[in-house]
C-alpha cells in the first residue's frame, strides 16, 4: 500500500515516512524542498526496500495543491494520506504579515480538505481496512491563546473537520479511518522556522517526533478519531475541557501578560 505524507521533509513528516517505510508502505513523499525530500527517499529506499518517490510542491499554491490532488484520487494502491505540512507564527495577529496568516490557512485548512477529498474518493469506494487520513493537527485545537490566533483557529477546524468525516465515515459504516492527531511541543524544526526559543519551555514538555508518530500509529490501528501523545498533554485537554471559556481566557491573557513579548532567537 501507499502512504502520501505531506510535510515530510522535517520533523514529524519526515518520521511518519520511516515508521511507514518499516511497516511496508510505499511512499510518495510532498514538500517544497525537494533536495530534503530526494535525501529521506533515498535513506528510506535503502534501509527498507520499499518504493520512496518525491513530489516538491507548495501546497498553498493552487496548482500544486491540484496536482498533489490528483495524483492522491488516482492512485490505485492509496493506503494512507497523512496531512502534515504546518507551520507557526509569533506575535499579535493586528501586527502580523497578513500574506503569511492567509498561507498558514491555506495550508492548514485549504490544503487538509482538498487532499482528505482526493484521498477519500479514493479509499471510500474501495472500502480497505487499514486505509485511512491521519491530521497532523495539534493541543493548541484545544485552545485560543494570543500571539498564536491563527495557528490555533486553523488546528481547531482540523479537529472538527476530521470529527465529521469520522461520523460521516460511521454513518457509512466505513472501514476507511481518520484520526486528528493533536501533539504538544515536538522537538522539530518547527520552532526554527517559527523562530521560537525552546528554552523558555519546560524540558518536561517536550516529546520525541518518535514518540509522537508511534502514538498516532497505535492509535490509528485501534480507529481513535483523537490522539494526544503524552499523559502531561492528555491531562491539559483534559483541565481546558473542563474549566470555563471565560477562565481560560483570562488564564491565557495573564500567561502572555507575565511573558511579555516572545524572544526570538
Ligand atoms: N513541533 C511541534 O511542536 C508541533 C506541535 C503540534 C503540532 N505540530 C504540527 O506538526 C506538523 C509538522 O510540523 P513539524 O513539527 O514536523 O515541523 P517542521 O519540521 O518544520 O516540518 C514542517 C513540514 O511542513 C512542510 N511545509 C511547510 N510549508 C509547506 C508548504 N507551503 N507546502 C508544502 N509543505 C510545506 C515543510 O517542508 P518544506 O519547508 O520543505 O516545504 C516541512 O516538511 C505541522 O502541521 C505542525 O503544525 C507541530
Amino acid at each position: 500500500m501507499l502512504a502520501v505524507i505531506t510535510g515530510a521533509s522535517s520533523g514529524l513528516g519526515a518520521t511518519f515516512a520511516r515508521k511507514l517505510a518499516a511497516r511496508g508502505y510505499d511512499l510518495l513523499l510532498i514538500a517544497r524542498r525537494e533536495d530534503r525530500l530526494q535525501s529521506i527517499a533515498r535513506e528510506i529506499g535503502d534501509m527498507y526496500h520499499v518504493r520512496a518517490e518525491v513530489l516538491a510542491a507548495d501546497l498553498t499554491d493552487d496548482v500544486g495543491l491540484v496536482s498533489v490532488a490528483a495524483q492522491i484520487q488516482q492512485a490505485a494502491d492509496l493506503g494512507l494520506l497523512v496531512n502534515n505540512a504546518g507551520f507557526g507564527t509569533l506575535g499579535y495577529f493586528f501586527d502580523a504579515d497578513p500574506h503569511t496568516q492567509e498561507q498558514m490557512h491555506r495550508l492548514h485548512v485549504l490544503a487538509t480538505m482538498r487532499l482528505s477529498h482526493a484521498a477519500l474518493a479514493n479509499l471510500v469506494p474501495r472500502a480497505q481496512a487499514g486505509t485511512g487520513i491521519i491530521n497532523v493537527s495539534s493541543v493548541a485545537a484545544f485552545g485560543s491563546s494570543p500571539q498564536n490566533v491563527s495557528y490555533c483557529a486553523t488546528k481547531t477546524w482540523m479537529n472538527r473537520f476530521t470529527e465529521g468525516l469520522a461520523i460521516e465515515l460511521g454513518a457509512k459504516s466505513s472501514p476507511v479511518v481518520v484520526q486528528a492527531l493533536c501533539p504538544g511541543f515536538t522537538l522539530t524544526e518547527f520552532h526554527d522556522v517559527m523562530p521560537m526559543d525552546r528554552s523558555r519551555i519546560p524540558a518536561s514538555l517536550w516529546l520525541n517526533p518518535d514518540f509522537v508518530v508511534d502514538e498516532s500509529l497505535r492509535g490509528f490501528d485501534r480507529r481513535a478519531v483523537f490522539v494526544i501523545p503524552g499523559w502531561r498533554y492528555k491531562l491539559l485537554v483534559w483541565v481546558m475541557k473542563m474549566v470555563p471559556s471565560g477562565l481560560m481566557r483570562w488564564a491565557s491573557i495573564r500567561a502572555v501578560q507575565r511573558y511579555k513579548q516572545p524572544k526570538r532567537t
